[in-house]
């Protein structure tokens, strides 16, 4: 297990594609292992991709199990692909890669996503609403696009703050 460091915005690898693996191998299982390893040591992070943590390989993982509402996960995923989507929502989204910024995405509201598993079995994901975000904003990391590239408007995060109070 191993907690790797975030890569930010700036960094030319965010911007690169993503490699698909051919087979799931232990090297495979190791990189998702320490891509939860990095996420749980965020504060509110829900999903990170490989090119995060500097490695330019088809793996994500999202993990919504601290969600009050809709608990789901955590999804460790190789190779993810969204066969299908429906509809659309807008979501105020952040990225551990972006630190103090959210902005305001138009994501579908449904997807669906076919991967394979840790174990290398395929896996078909049917998600909507935050689940549906946060999987296309993954999958969007390994084609090198960050949330700020399809935000309408971008905020910074301690402004906002400031405006709650
Ligand atoms: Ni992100």
């Amino acid at each position: 297990m191993a907690v790797r460091q975030i890569r930010e915005i700036g960094d030319n690898l965010l911007r690169k594609k993503s490699r698909p693996f051919e087979t799931v191998d232990d090297k495979a299982r190791q990189l998702l292992e320490d891509l939860y390893d990095t996420l749980k040591v965020t504060k509110d992070g829900v999903g990170l991709a490989a090119p995060q943590v500097g490695v330019l390989r088809r793996a994500i993982v999202v993990d919504l199990s601290m969600e009050e509402e809709n608990p789901q996960g955590p999804f460790f995923l190789i190779n993810p692909v969204i066969v299908k989507q429906s509809g659309s929502q807008v979501c105020r989204e952040g990225c551990l890669s972006v630190p103090g910024k959210l902005g305001d995405v138009t994501r579908p509201e449904k997807v669906t996503v076919e991967a394979l598993d840790k174990n290398g079995k395929k896996v078909k994901i049917k998600a909507e609403g935050l689940l549906a975000v946060v999987l296309s904003h993954e999958i969007d990391h390994l084609d090198g696009i960050l949330f700020v590239d399809k935000a309408t408007e971008i905020f910074d995060q301690d402004e906002l703050q400031e405006e709650e109070r």
